[in-house]
């Protein structure tokens, strides 16, 4: 029996030439996967026969949106996950629910190796890879453009020679990525990374500078999930759709960065990433009103970790499994509602209340109907610095600076 290659494909030049490239250097029927995880764009039918078109023996589209936006973003969600304290992991995320699909794809159809569309530069390869490593060990990989030698040049070429039904003129200088995440844009003049971004680059943001009126929204949480805007039900996927349009409106989470990729490069990237920024804010703020002290210093740690696991393509590693079932267990009180205000490339958070708060107006209050007993922060302080205290005391006693 003929091999059968799985690819990783997003109806783009690349990857339809692949389809070919693949096929005439190994001899092997490819058939393509497209996973909709709210890119946006073309439909997936039209995707899925021009996957055929450009000669795929099978073409596998699955809208994963849903499954995306619950086990994917919303995980990240209750991690507040932003690398470099910045960016909220929008590829990181779509390339696991994707390989979870390839892998489907490859059992139904019989196929025993894998390929993707990335460059030997990038996290995306890793990402792709280690997860098939990990959900499909006995998987093969190949990247054709990385390993077979497919240039833009040569993908140019092949499209109008195979008479490929796909545009070949329209001369995009960026790498976008985007799903309902949000959006990454790396290359071209944004390699100078003292250029400014243009205004072009932008697609989920309206400008900052000249924003609408303020939106105010109120946003429930149940267990770190949101599940109403302005008390009308959303689901986790209709959360980041509405959350992004609103937020994106008024210009926020635009996010410009050089960032630090696994294989060692330093890399420039423009996000977008509205919604996730601005749900992220507001789930954080409720995480301090219910959140227990020492567990919410920890999680910091926790969530941190994860972020990292999940930049670098560890979505399904034992470790990873572990911290998100602590995650997971801190979200048990996260439940209540945050009130914003979206305005100026800003998401402010301007209320907060729950049923489970561990904020308590009669211990924190300086006015009329104070509960906590004062004359016991004496005694406490005392105890609590009596190491620090000790330790100065015998500094000096030697004769040496106290710190
Ligand atoms: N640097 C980001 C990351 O590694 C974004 C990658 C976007 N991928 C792309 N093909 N443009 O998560």
């Amino acid at each position: 029996m003929t091999d059968r290659i799985v690819l990783a494909y997003s109806g783009g030049l690349d990857t339809s030439v692949a389809i070919g490239w693949i096929a005439d250097a190994t001899g092997a029927e490819v058939i393509a996967v497209a996973v909709d995880v709210g890119q946006g764009g073309e439909d997936m039918e039209t995707i899925r026969q021009r996957a055929l078109d450009c000669g795929a023996v099978e073409a596998y589209v699955a809208d994963a949106r849903d499954e995306f936006a619950e086990e994917y973003c919303m995980p990240a969600l209750k991690a507040n996950a932003l690398y470099h304290d910045k960016y909220p992991l929008v590829s990181a995320l779509s390339r696991p629910v994707i390989v979870k699909h390839l892998v489907r794809a490859a059992r139904e159809f019989g196929a025993t190796t894998m390929a993707h569309g990335c460059t030997g530069k990038g996290n995306d390869q890793v990402r792709f890879e280690v997860g098939i490593a990990s959900l499909a060990p006995e998987m093969k990989c190949i990247a054709p453009v990385r390993d077979l030698a497919l240039t833009r040049d040569k993908a140019i070429d092949y499209a109008e020679r195979n008479s490929l039904p796909i545009a070949t003129t329209k001369k995009n200088p960026f790498s976008i990525d985007q799903n309902v995440w949000g959006r990454a844009v790396e290359t071209g003049f944004l390699e100078d990374i003292w250029n400014a971004p243009t205004k072009d680059i932008y697609d989920y943001t309206d400008d900052p500078a000249f924003p609408p009126v303020p939106d105010e929204v109120i946003i429930a949480f149940e267990n770190g999930i949101p599940v109403a805007l302005d008390g009308q039900k959303v689901t986790p996927l209709q959360a980041i759709q509405e959350m992004n349009r609103r937020a994106g409106a008024h210009g926020i989470g635009r996010i410009d960065i050089v960032e630090d990729r696994l294989v060692g490069i330093k890399s420039r990237e423009i996000y977008e990433a509205p919604g996730a920024i601005a749900l992220i804010e507001a789930h954080k703020e409720l995480e301090n009103v219910t959140m227990e002290r020492e567990q919410a210093r920890y999680k910091r740690l926790i969530q941190h970790e994860w972020t990292e696991l999940v930049y670098e393509g560890m979505w399904s590693s034992p470790l990873k499994r572990s911290l998100d079932a602590f995650i997971n267990d801190t979200q048990e009180y996260v439940t209540g509602d945050i009130r914003m205000v979206l305005h100026g490339g800003k998401a402010t958070v301007t209320g907060r209340r729950s049923d489970v708060a561990l904020y308590d107006f009669n211990l924190a209050t300086y006015d009329e109907g104070d509960t906590f007993d004062q004359s016991a922060a004496r005694g406490f302080i005392e105890i609590y610095g009596l190491a620090a205290k000790q330790a100065s005391a015998r500094a000096e006693r030697a004769g040496k600076p106290v710190f």
